[in-house]
């Protein structure tokens, strides 16, 4: 029972070091111009954080940049693309410079089809994003977090990242590489103050399915969660600690049946779910 206790107690200290230590009270936000990321950097807004916010699209982060600047936030725009050695540079020297108490790795697409039929050229782009710009930045901002012995990293991998899809065969090996790297993180980093934490949502609605070609139609209502409620799960699983946070009970149960599924089942039953999404063949 003691044990426990001084468990959480390690852990919450760990996880929370925005909260305890006034000067380090900023975050970084990677693919904060849409749907998850952006509803981050607002909820870290609403909770007193600084931001950082980082994406391609450089006019929709200048207009949340100013609408959370007039409630108070310092919001400090870099525009780059993460598939790209110069725009991951960019991002890695604003870590150096230590002050980032929170990263979010969230930047991130999919792509669904035959593999052999999609272009290889976005293949490797989702690669370099997925994997390539999430393993530089966590290395760049776990340096200075680990030097004061404080902070926390959210990295964003996906439901895909507990069994192969076929028809999204590249994304969903990306987001096992995010969980199994996240993983091995957090038991690294707790050893010197810093909480990593592995986000696994499911389907959320934002622009993530028009950009992945992928019908909304073959996906269930029920299934569907808004954007505000898998980032206030993410928030409090950090907050607390925890390695790993899969939102909603469904995606919960979903995650879990590979382990008790034969895996050839597994790959028929992912795989018959997205070739039917896919709006193009
Ligand atoms: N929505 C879902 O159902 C779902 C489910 C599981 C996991 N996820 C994961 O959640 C994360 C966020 O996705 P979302 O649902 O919020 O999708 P989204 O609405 O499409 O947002 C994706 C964000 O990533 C940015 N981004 C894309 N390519 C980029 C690049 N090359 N360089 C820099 N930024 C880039 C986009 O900004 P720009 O286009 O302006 O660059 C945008 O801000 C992703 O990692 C995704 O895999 C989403």
């Amino acid at each position: 029972m003691a044990t426990e206790t001084n468990d959480t107690a390690t852990e919450a200290k760990a996880a929370a070091p925005a909260d305890t230590k006034q000067e380090r009270k900023r975050a970084l936000i990677t693919g904060a111009s849409a749907g998850i990321g952006e509803e981050f950097a607002r909820q870290l807004a609403k909770r007193g954080y600084d931001v950082v916010i980082v994406a391609r699209r450089g006019d929709r982060l200048d207009k949340l940049a100013s609408e959370l600047k007039e409630g108070g936030t310092d919001a400090e725009v870099i525009t780059a693309d993460l598939s790209r050695p110069e725009g991951v540079t960019a991002v890695v020297e604003r870590l150096e410079k230590g002050d980032i108490g929170l990263l979010v790795n969230n930047a991130g697409f999919g792509t669904n089809g035959e593999f052999a039929q999609l272009p290889v050229d976005r293949e490797l782009m989702e690669i370099d994003l997925n994997i390539r710009a999430l393993t530089q930045l966590s290395h760049a901002g776990l340096g200075p977090m680990k030097k004061s012995g404080a902070g926390a990293i959210i990295n964003v991998a996906s439901t895909g990242a507990y069994q192969p899809v076929p028809y999204m065969s590249t994304y969903a090996a990306t987001k096992a590489y995010v969980l199994s790297f996240s993983e091995g993180l957090h038991e690294e980093a707790k050893g010197y103050g810093v909480t990593v934490t592995c986000l696994c949502p499911g389907a959320t609605r934002t622009e993530f399915q028009e950009v992945a070609g992928i019908g909304e139609d073959g996906i269930p209502g029920f299934l569907w969660m808004s954007a505000e409620a898998v980032v206030e799960k993410a928030l409090g699983a950090a907050k607390s600690g925890s390695a790993i946070v899969t939102p909603g009970l469904l995606n919960k149960l979903t995650a879990n049946l590979p382990r008790f599924t034969p895996r050839f089942a597994v790959r028929k039953i992912s795989g018959a779910m997205f070739k039917r999404a896919a709006t193009k063949e």
